[in-house]
């Protein structure tokens, strides 16, 4: 369908693509950033060589980059999982209904690029690519709106947001998330950790990292329908919950949204850390040798 070797070949250039499509580059850094502060010191130093060094909220953005691109449009369907419901009376997700096979979804692509990632028998290049998938994709299962089918998940749902004329799914990927972590800070970067941050602390709850024990971790396919099926019960219970076309968004509706981005932002990044963390227990000591012959050569290079 595809060659693997593709990905080698794409021009820097071609990544300057519209990416509006998913929790915008701020709510994807976080995510990335929180994990990162409950990596084992495995797992900080398997992602490191996975992704060369790599900035690991960089690394989270590499699948909205790429979606555009004709010879990755097989990744398109792996972004989202469209739940046929009926809310706001009805809420709810049918994998069979609501994961097409030929496309696949976003529960499917977190269960093969799980798969990839702790698959030692695949080049490192192909790992490496997987796990920023993975990454990205523990953002968007979080994401309402990436759960559900209405409106093409609010893409066709025009409302407004201070003043100015936009559609639902923007709001929420987007337009919420950059008033409420992003303002104040000219880097991005430094934005996503910042809020990374602040949720760890608010978080943290004297769970550290035994909260680990806590996270679905039984079989991929699973624990990401029943997160997808989380997410998708917020788009009956507040953003679909009243007819909100025309409106602008910026006051009480906002307000009402902050605690859901935070809990689910908070919650993607701290399922992200236990679930890597867990793939790397499961790696071969071997593995991770192979993998990184010199560990302190490639901090200080970093
Ligand atoms: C899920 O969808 C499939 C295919 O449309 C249908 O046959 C099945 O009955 C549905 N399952 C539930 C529990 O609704
Ligand atoms: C799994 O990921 C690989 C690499 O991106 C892709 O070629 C393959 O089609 C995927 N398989 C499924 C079932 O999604
Ligand atoms: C690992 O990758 C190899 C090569 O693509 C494949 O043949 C094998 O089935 C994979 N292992 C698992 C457990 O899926």
């Amino acid at each position: 369908m595809h060659h693997p070797l593709l990905v080698l070949l794409v021009p820097l250039g071609l990544l300057h693509l519209p990416s509006t499509l998913a929790w915008g580059t701020l709510g994807h850094r976080t995510v990335a950033y929180l994990a990162s502060l409950y990596f084992t010191p495995g797992s900080t130093r398997f992602t490191n060589q996975l992704l060369h060094g790599q900035d690991i909220s960089e690394a989270a953005l590499f699948p909205d980059k790429i979606r555009y691109i004709p010879s990755f449009a097989y990744t398109k369907g792996w972004h989202y999982i469209d739940a046929q419901d009926d809310p706001p009376t009805t809420c709810g997700i049918n994998i069979t209904r609501d994961c097409a096979l030929e496309t696949g979804c976003v529960v499917s692509a977190i269960a093969n690029h799980t798969e990839r990632v702790s698959n030692a028998s695949l080049p490192t290049w192909q790992r490496g690519q997987s796990l920023r998938f993975v990454l990205h994709f523990f953002g968007d299962v979080h994401q309402p709106l990436h759960t559900e089918a209405e409106d093409r998940g609010g893409n066709e749902y025009a409302v407004v947001f201070e003043g100015r004329a936009t559609n639902l799914h923007s709001v929420w990927d987007t337009l919420i998330v950059n008033r409420h972590a992003g303002m104040g800070h000219e880097d991005e970067a430094i934005a996503a950790w910042t809020w990374a941050q602040r949720l760890a602390a608010a978080g943290r709850g004297g769970g550290g990292q035994n909260e680990d024990e806590d996270v679905c971790l039984r079989d991929a396919a699973d624990c990401a329908l029943e997160w997808a099926g989380e997410a998708n019960a917020y788009v009956c219970s507040y953003v679909l919950a009243r007819d909100v076309h025309g409106q602008d968004l910026a006051g009480e509706y906002y307000d009402g949204a902050v605690p859901i981005i935070d809990e689910m932002v908070y919650k993607a990044g701290r399922r992200l850390a236990a679930w890597i963390n867990a793939i790397v227990e499961d790696v071969a000591f071997q593995d991770l040798e192979r993998l990184d012959p010199e560990p302190l050569l490639q901090t200080q290079m970093k």
